[in-house]
């Protein structure tokens, strides 16, 4: 089968990812892990030791309407207990530095697991990639090397609202770990947006536009994949999710690497956002 067929036959599945003894993400074959790096998306098995059932309890608390979590301040533009404008999303959205004044400690711990998560993808990533892994940390702003930043976020879409779930965008960061517990999450693929299926025991992971940055000049680069959330009705069960970002510092750099760790190009993480932003809404 030629790589074109093999992709064809896979068609409408989404290839599945698991995390081994040796803390590498693995795929059953090298088709799927094709496919994920093809596609931008794919399933990542949950992982025993993740502390998922509490987290999402207190994903549902931070919820209530007479939840204290709704007090917390916004700290700038994408911190804080935030509704979105024309969408039914509602989140708690915290970087990593504000977790231990905001969380519980099991769910400070929580993001903490998810933060060796997302560095173990980040590092399958950059070694498919072909670039020296003496370059991963500089190469990633620090993510690759547990710097970097992240945010946890619990939100939740308010069915009253008329609006769509979360309008069409691609992430901004490297990798996005999804919790999805509902149906309404689809992915662009081939120009046309397919639903993501619930898939009990499984995480959604995402990449997204930096990491597709920092690979563009090496053997292998990722593509960051567009998604939207449909509108929740009233009918469908209430609809939440823990959303986690691997992302760059905002102050920091970027760097585009080749196999042979020469720099091929850089970029401030700002200027890089900015670009998306104007590519957005331009
Ligand atoms: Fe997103």
């Amino acid at each position: 089968m030629t790589r074109n067929e093999q992709l064809a036959s896979l068609e409408g599945t989404f290839p599945i990812g698991y995390i081994s003894d040796q803390s590498r993400l693995v795929f059953v074959n090298s088709r799927d892990l094709d496919r994920a790096w093809d596609l931008g998306i794919f399933y990542l098995k949950i992982p025993e030791h993740l502390n998922l059932d509490k987290a999402r309890i207190f994903g549902c608390e931070v919820a209530a309407p007479d939840s204290d979590y709704r007090k917390i301040p916004k700290y700038g533009e994408l911190e804080g207990f935030i509704a979105l404008e024309n969408n039914q999303q509602t989140k708690l959205a915290l970087s990593r530095k504000l977790w231990g004044q905001h969380y519980p400690k099991e769910i400070a711990d929580f993001g903490r697991q998810l933060d060796e998560l997302g560095v173990v993808i980040m590092r399958e990533v950059l070694r498919e990639a072909g670039i020296p892994e003496a370059f991963w940390g500089r190469a990633s702003g620090g993510y690759a090397a547990g710097e970097g930043t992240a945010f946890l976020n619990f939100v939740h879409y308010d069915a009253r609202n008329p609006y769509q779930g979360l309008r069409p965008h691609t992430d901004y960061g490297f990798v996005t770990i999804l919790d999805v517990t509902a149906p309404g999450l689809q992915v662009k693929i081939d120009g046309r947006f397919e639903d993501l299926p619930v898939l009990p025991g499984h995480l959604a992971i995402h990449f997204g536009e930096a990491l597709n940055y920092i690979t563009q000049h090496s053997d292998r680069s990722v593509g960051a994949v567009e998604h939207q959330v449909l509108s929740q009705k009233a009918t469908n069960p209430i609809r939440h999710g823990i959303v986690y970002f691997g992302n760059p510092d905002l102050d920091g750099m970027l760097w585009q690497f080749d196999a042979k760790g020469e720099s091929k190009g850089s970029s401030s993480v700002a200027d890089l956002f900015a670009r998306l932003e104007k590519n957005l809404t331009g």
